[in-house]
């Protein structure tokens, strides 16, 4: 029976940083509403640097951590709502980028649930036994989605990516898992409609940039997300008590209070960094938990049980909880 596990994290975030006040400058906005309503402080804005660019920055770094090379890669998927181009995917940029020739590679997009998503894919390869070793990578440019001239979206997104290596072990590390779409909901969180453009067909005036229903987004995470965590850790052997940290999506600091209050954890077991990053989509995961590696709170030594669940766009969210 093979067991799949996460044996490297690694972030990457272009080096411009914008905050609110720099904001405040070319929009009517103000740290004051941004902060007080999201957590939000600064983000990451791309200057150059592409989806694939930021991805395959994360790429190299896990191989590096790793001590492999890229040959040893026999998967890469790149969860993104901005990829380079709908073909070739921006995981199969990052193949050749890498030389990861023996890598299949291609994107999976379910927006802010994305990497949840694609590490519970992901996992189920490596479950086959016939897959070995992978990257799963989280990696947006969501500066390029936004209406700039929209104050009630542009404020709360940033660039940047996020990944892990996923490895072959001969110990089980996926507790349990939980994964949800309603696409009748879908409405409430729209980017990048592509129109009819035949000689043949009736012309539509596409809605290309991303729009928000905030509110209605906000119910649905508490309502919804909540029930999703609740079951996954019912599912799971372990209990809450049991679980050393929950990484949410970062989108808004309220609903992380509010979620640490309605499942009835520890509000410190909620790490938070959409102050330095704003809502980075399918990055914000992997952002996170590479941080928290980074900053000493997760070891990646086995001996902790996380909770990671991302929600968006669709609507979809999911939960998983792993050992790691
Ligand atoms: N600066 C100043 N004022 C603003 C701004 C801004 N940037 N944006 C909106 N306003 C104004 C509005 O015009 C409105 O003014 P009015 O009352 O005069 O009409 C007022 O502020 C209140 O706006 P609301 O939209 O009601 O603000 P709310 O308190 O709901 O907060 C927010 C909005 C932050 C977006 C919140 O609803 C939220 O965080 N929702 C969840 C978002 C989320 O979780 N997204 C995750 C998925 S994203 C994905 O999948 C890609």
């Amino acid at each position: 029976m093979a067991f799949a596990k996460i044996s490297q994290v690694a972030h990457y975030a272009p080096e411009q940083i914008i905050t609110n006040e720099d904001l405040a400058q070319v929009m009517d906005t103000s740290d004051e509403w941004i902060s007080s309503r999201t957590g939000i402080k600064e983000r990451h804005i791309s200057k150059t640097e592409s989806t694939g660019d930021l991805a395959t920055e994360v790429a190299r770094q896990l191989l590096e951590k790793a001590g492999i090379s890229a040959d040893e890669l026999d998967f890469i998927i790149i969860a993104t709502m901005t990829p380079d181009s709908m073909m070739p995917s921006t995981a199969a940029r990052v193949q050749a980028k890498i030389g990861a020739h023996k890598a299949f590679a291609y994107d999976l997009t379910a927006a802010c649930s994305g990497f949840v998503f694609a590490l519970s894919t992901a996992e189920k390869f490596i479950s086959s036994g016939t897959y070995r070793k992978g990257l799963v990578i989280g990696s947006e440019t969501m500066s390029k989605s936004l209406d700039w001239s929209d104050r009630s979206t542009a404020v709360l997104f940033g660039d940047g990516a996020g990944g892990v290596l996923l490895e072959a072990s001969d110990q089980k590390h996926f507790l349990a898992e939980n994964l949800n779409s309603d696409g009748s909901r879908g409405e409430c969180l729209t980017y990048g409609q592509t129109g009819l453009i035949s000689p043949f067909s009736i012309q539509e005036e596409p809605d290309v940039f991303l729009k928000m229903d905030g509110r209605a987004v906000f119910d649905f995470a508490i309502r919804d997300v909540a029930k999703s965590i609740k079951q996954t850790i019912e599912k799971s052997p372990i209990s809450a008590d049991e679980l050393d940290y929950l990484l949410l999506h970062q989108a808004n600091i309220r609903i992380l209070d509010k979620m640490a209050r309605k499942i009835g954890v520890d509000r410190d077991k909620l790490p938070a960094n959409m102050m330095k990053y704003g809502n980075t989509s399918a990055a914000s995961i992997p952002i996170l938990l590479s941080e928290c590696v980074e900053e000493g709170f997760i070891h990646l030594d086995g001996s902790q049980n996380i909770l990671l669940s991302g929600f968006g766009g669709g609507l979809t969210w999911g939960t998983l909880i792993v050992t790691i």
